[in-house]
């Protein structure tokens, strides 16, 4: 079990050097961090979790209407799609309260957005970059992609995720179930980053390490999905706006050799380089915006693409999915063919 994994609270950032030396190391040393005292309401956490698992026990009918919903203030993604054939229920009497559950992720959304925002100014701080230097690299507003992941009952241990680094990922806030299983790479070995009561774990993404010139790690990680169990999680994904004109920090230059060296290091070790999943170097020269558009969509149409046997709402606030066009084409022409069977 990871001791390595620094906890950092909210409320003492202010005050506390200390406090500000943990944010600092789990930045730069371990890409991972356990945020605490962070002042989102229990009843807000507990109300995503209890409604959760039904969204999984509807049928695909139910599921579509919900990723069709027009009225509230989230726009829904991939719910269901030929990948999850095999596991999406046909028939099923468990009906969703679309308003409620809208309601209860816009609400969730919206605090991820507000913790993340005070998380970024003391990143800056520790950093010892001025005040909106980050956000000004990668661009305001990022758009939040909001998942419940599923990962259901088998007989065996699998791999819930493989290998990987979060991609188009500023960072990610992450509530895990009490259903451990989650590894980050520490120092060349698998440590476990365990939930803990009240406290989101959150790591890095290659957005911010990409501006940094890798002074923040973006770490690589895996799921573990125990033998008889079944779990919920819910990673936030702090995602690139459109708009964004991607820029590294040139606060951070003097780091390029180092980084470099380090991404062919990581990368060799851990899935050699030959794997078929990320096949595309990154260097700390490469384009990221051109290699997203690139490479994003292609990783996530292929059939092995490294998400096994769960399932995944996904949502945006329909002010971002707006900006973003997401959502109407895709799922309408995702559920056509369904809805033609009904
Ligand atoms: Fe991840």
């Amino acid at each position: 079990m990871s001791e390595n994994v620094p906890s950092i609270s909210i409320q003492n950032l202010r005050h506390s050097a200390e406090e500000r030396q943990k944010l600092f190391k789990g930045l730069t040393k371990v890409g991972f961090l356990y945020i605490c005292d962070h002042g989102v309401p229990k009843s807000i956490t507990d109300r995503v979790k209890r409604l959760s698992p039904d969204v999984f026990l509807a049928d695909k009918w139910e599921r579509q209407e919900l990723a069709q919903w027009r009225e509230g203030k989230l726009s829904y993604g991939d719910i269901y799609n030929e990948k999850d054939q095999r596991v999406v229920n046909e028939r099923s009497d468990v009906k969703l309260d679309k308003k409620e559950i809208d309601e209860a992720f816009f609400d969730y959304i919206s605090e991820m957005y507000r913790v993340g925002e005070i998380l970024v100014y003391w990143v800056e701080k520790v950093l010892g970059l001025k005040n909106g230097a980050l956000s000004e690299a990668y661009g305001k507003d990022p758009i939040l992609v909001q998942h419940i992941n599923y990962y259901h009952t088998k007989p065996n241990e699998r791999w819930a995720f493989v290998e990987h680094v979060d991609r188009n990922c500023i960072l990610t806030f992450l509530m895990q179930s009490e259903v451990g299983g989650l590894e980050m790479d520490f120092n060349g070995r698998w440590e476990e980053v365990p939930f803990r009561e009240n406290t989101f774990t959150v790591n890095l993404g290659n957005i911010l390490e990409h501006a940094t010139y890798g002074v923040v790690k973006a770490t690589w990680h895996r799921v573990r999905m125990p033998a008889n169990q079944k779990r919920h999680q819910w990673p936030t994904f702090f995602t690139l706006s459109p708009k964004s004109t991607l820029f590294q920090i040139q606060d951070f230059a003097w780091n390029k050799d180092n980084y470099q060296r380090r991404l062919i290091e990581e990368r060799a070790r851990i899935i050699g380089n030959d794997n078929r999943h990320q096949a595309e170097v990154l260097t700390p020269d490469t384009n990221i915006l051109e290699w997203l558009k690139e490479h994003s969509k292609e990783f996530e149409a292929r059939k092995d693409f490294p998400k096994v046997d769960s399932q995944i709402l996904e949502m945006v606030s329909r002010k971002q999915g707006d900006e973003i066009g997401y959502d109407v084409a895709e799922n309408e022409f995702r559920y056509q063919n369904y809805e033609s069977k009904k």
